[in-house]
């Protein structure tokens, strides 16, 4: 039998590859058009809980248009930056579609932290006003940056608002944007600055079972779009009963969240992200919608982008080739 070889990309080596957001953006907007049309096998991911409010979770995903077939193992533990860990860690697996030979394991938090800014961005060219200009980023770690360098591929940014529980944290945030992007970026001593002003607000702290969410009912001006990257930590009950339109990224995957204790008190979603995209539901209806994402993050949104990892590497000689 010939010998089977499989490719391991460190993240290093996933960061040389270096993937344009606006490509990543756009190789999502394929698959959930894929996902729209019920052309995508997905089940709902499993987990284990080895400590409170942390999870690993087991996300397979087939795309059969894109020939994308794979896991992700990845875990999130909040407390992990108390020993400078990361709070997301873990590997991806890709299988041939037609042999089902893994053919290559990563790394996956690179993905991972520019897939989900590029799906907060996805479903806010669907729910955001187009013109939307101002943008409140709560909690600037990697999720705060990455949804932030999505937003900025669709939308025209003058001025960002961000807030963070650790000063040094936000203060070093405020000075990298501003090094990167030509906005202005303003670091804040509350999260209402960074929400009341605000065309596109971002909530990215952690995910807590019993949070005590700070976002209360008319923070959120009339025509503004939010992101709950965290769920509903962020936001209160009245908050989110006052959303014109909460869409999601996948209805099976919200109910399974529901049901293990999550969104309690969140009006369901009135669409999925797949749906947006394939034009079975409408967008924004009108100028002054309040408008919210939450997108739980999906299998989907991983194997959408690690194949194209996968052949960029390949080219440029990336990563370690090893016996299986
Ligand atoms: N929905 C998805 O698809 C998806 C995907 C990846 C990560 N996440 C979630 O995004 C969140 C952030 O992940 P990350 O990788 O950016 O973590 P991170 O550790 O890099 O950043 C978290 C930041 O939150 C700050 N913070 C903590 N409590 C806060 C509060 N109350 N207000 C403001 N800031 C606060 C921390 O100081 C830190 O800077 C996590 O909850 C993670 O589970 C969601």
């Amino acid at each position: 039998m010939t010998e089977q070889k499989i490719l391991y990309l460190s993240r290093a080596d996933i960061e040389k590859v270096n993937l344009p957001m606006k490509q990543i953006i756009g190789l999502l907007e394929v698959a959930f058009c894929e996902k729209g049309n019920g052309r995508v096998e997905m089940p709902p991911k499993p987990g284990i809980h080895t400590m409170p409010d942390a999870f690993i979770h087991s996300m397979p995903a087939y795309i059969p248009s894109m020939r994308s077939a794979g896991i992700k193992w990845v875990s999130g533990y909040p407390e992990n930056f108390k020993r400078g860990l990361p709070y997301i860690s873990g590997l991806m697996i890709l299988n041939d579609v037609e042999t089902g030979i893994p053919y290559a394991f990563m790394d996956c938090a690179w993905i991972t932290a520019m897939r989900t800014g590029a799906a907060s961005a996805l479903s806010a060219k669907y729910l955001a006003r187009p013109d939307s200009e101002t943008v409140g980023i709560l909690a600037c770690g990697v999720q705060g940056r990455t949804n932030l360098e999505a937003l900025a591929c669709l939308f025209p940014i003058k001025r960002v608002y961000a807030y963070d529980v650790l000063p040094e944290v936000q203060e070093r945030f405020v000075e990298e944007m501003a090094a990167w992007f030509d906005f202005e970026v303003i670091g804040v001593k509350e999260p209402k600055q960074a929400v009341v002003e605000s065309d596109l607000v971002v909530t990215s702290g952690p995910i807590l079972k019993h949070p005590t969410p700070a976002i209360e009912r008319d923070w959120l001006r009339p025509g503004a779009y939010g992101s709950a990257v965290d769920f509903d930590s962020y936001w209160t009950s009245e908050a989110l009963a006052q959303m014109d339109h909460i869409s999601t990224d996948d209805h099976a995957q919200f109910q399974y969240y529901k049901s293990v204790g999550y969104f309690q008190q969140t009006p369901a979603p009135y669409a999925d992200l797949g749906e947006l995209v394939a034009g079975l539901k409408p967008g924004r209806m009108d100028e002054k919608e309040r408008t919210l994402a939450i997108n739980l993050g999906l299998a989907l949104d991983d194997m959408a982008v690690a194949p194209t990892i996968y052949q960029c590497a390949k080219e440029k000689e990336l990563g370690i080739w090893l016996s299986l």
